[in-house]
């Protein structure tokens, strides 16, 4: 007898999760006809092709919102991507950041953790716990690709891990080495592509695909499409086992729908403060964003010079004078110096302001909630260095079924 194989070979599937019967029940057809085709004896019409497909992924949706996975937090920050993984029901077990005023912020936020680690390269491997997927954003630096390419001539192993000791991409790499997590996805600056004319990235994706054996993906994703700020990152994901997986497959909202009004003070009835200490930034008493962070004229005066000055040179310098209607340029961690990226125009008759870090953690994607335990300059330095919180929500959610599904090929 004649027999599809491939609809055989979906049907062996979903019976590994789901009864004859509730097969039988979902095709409208008989138990014992699903017998018969099991057995050869017949031939299954190519209709329930589909049908089982949507058994299968019923089953997998399931089963990814009920399992949880653990991931570890490198170079964390104040936990953006911490927060994203959270999200899709990770749970986070060893967090690596050295910065005090990073770690004072995030163990705000985070108060059930018990530790911070410090610095990365005195961490020993077997300090970290096994994890499923490991997070790192770690600082971009140039590797020496000399030795590299004379390996490569003397017919040797490529050595990429080699050629990265003394960077921290090295300490993110040993420990992917040594721990094998089921993913990791690493998050960088856009130009990490062209870093030292491309070679930063082919050392990196070498090491990662060739010496570590992982599958990879990569994708410049615009955190426009979550927050109303045109922030660029590269995200790089890697899976352990040979996967086919796309990061084209990534579910992006549309851009340009939200506007930066959405995000601005606006008046207390729309405030939902939890913490009445938020009037350092927003005065309830008058409805108004603190005066503090309204330009003096000296700065104003000078920045509008100083962008004059550039134009004349033909350069495109200046400030970013935005509105309600705005999307705006990426926050830096230097905003905190003159603002300039970023300034909210308040009509003629004032200067344009900075916005709040409360407007910047919005900005970022940051809930509410979200507890800002430090001085203005450091939590403009902390939200300029963090992540779209919402992009690596939507990472998560992506990878999830990836890595609690090993046993399920797609
Ligand atoms: C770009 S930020 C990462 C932001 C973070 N991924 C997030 O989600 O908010 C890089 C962080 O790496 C930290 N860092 C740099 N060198 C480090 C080291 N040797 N050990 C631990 N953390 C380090 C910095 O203090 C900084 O907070």
């Amino acid at each position: 007898m004649k027999n599809d194989s491939a609809i055989l070979e979906k049907l062996e599937q979903v019976k590994r999760f789901y009864s004859v019967p509730e097969i039988a029940d979902e095709l409208e057809v008989n138990a014992t006809t699903i017998y018969r085709w099991l057995n050869r004896q017949a031939e299954p019409k190519p209709y329930v092709t589909d049908r089982l497909f949507n058994m299968l992924n019923k089953y997998l949706k399931n089963e990814t919102e009920k399992k949880s996975f653990s991931f570890i937090d490198l170079f964390a920050g104040i936990g953006g991507m911490r927060r994203g993984f959270e999200n899709a029901g990770g749970e986070c077990v060893f967090t690596s950041e050295w910065n005090d005023y990073a770690q004072k912020t995030y163990l705000s936020n985070f108060p059930e953790i018990e530790k911070i680690h410090g610095d990365i390269t005195k961490i020993d491997v077997n300090e970290i716990p096994d994890h499923d997927v490991l997070l790192a954003g770690f600082p971009c630096q140039p590797f020496s690709i000399a030795g590299v390419s004379k390996k490569k001539a003397l017919g040797r192993a490529h050595g990429f891990l080699d050629e990265t000791q003394g960077t921290l991409f090295f300490d993110v790499a040993r420990i992917i080495e040594t721990k094998k997590p089921k993913a990791f996805v690493l998050e960088n600056v856009k130009n990490l592509k062209s870093h030292d004319k491309g070679k930063t990235f082919e050392i990196i994706t070498g090491t990662l695909q060739q010496e570590l054996g992982y599958t990879l993906d990569f994708k410049v994703i615009d955190g426009q499409h979550w927050v109303p700020q045109h922030r660029e990152r590269i995200v790089i994901v890697g899976l352990r086992e040979p996967r086919d997986f796309s990061l084209e497959n990534l579910k992006l909202p549309n851009k340009n729908e939200i506007k930066l009004g959405s995000i601005l003070h606006r008046t207390v009835a729309t405030e939902p403060w939890l913490d009445h200490d938020e009037d350092k930034y927003f005065d309830f008493k008058n409805n108004k964003v603190q005066s503090k962070y309204t330009l003096t004229d000296h700065l104003w005066e000078y920045l509008q010079a100083y962008a004059a000055k550039h134009r004349s040179m033909g350069n495109g310098f200046g400030f970013g004078l935005v509105t309600e209607e705005s999307v705006t340029r990426t926050l830096s961690a230097r905003y905190y110096k003159d603002g300039s990226e970023i300034l909210v125009d308040q009509g003629k008759r004032k200067n344009p302001r900075r916005l709040t870090p409360r407007e910047c953690a919005r900005l970022m994607g940051f809930p509410d909630d979200f507890i800002i335990p430090v001085s203005d300059t450091r939590a403009y330095q902390q939200f300029g260095n963090s992540v779209v919180v919402p992009m690596f929500s939507e990472v998560a959610k992506f990878l999830k079924p990836l890595i609690v599904h090993d046993e399920i090929k797609n």
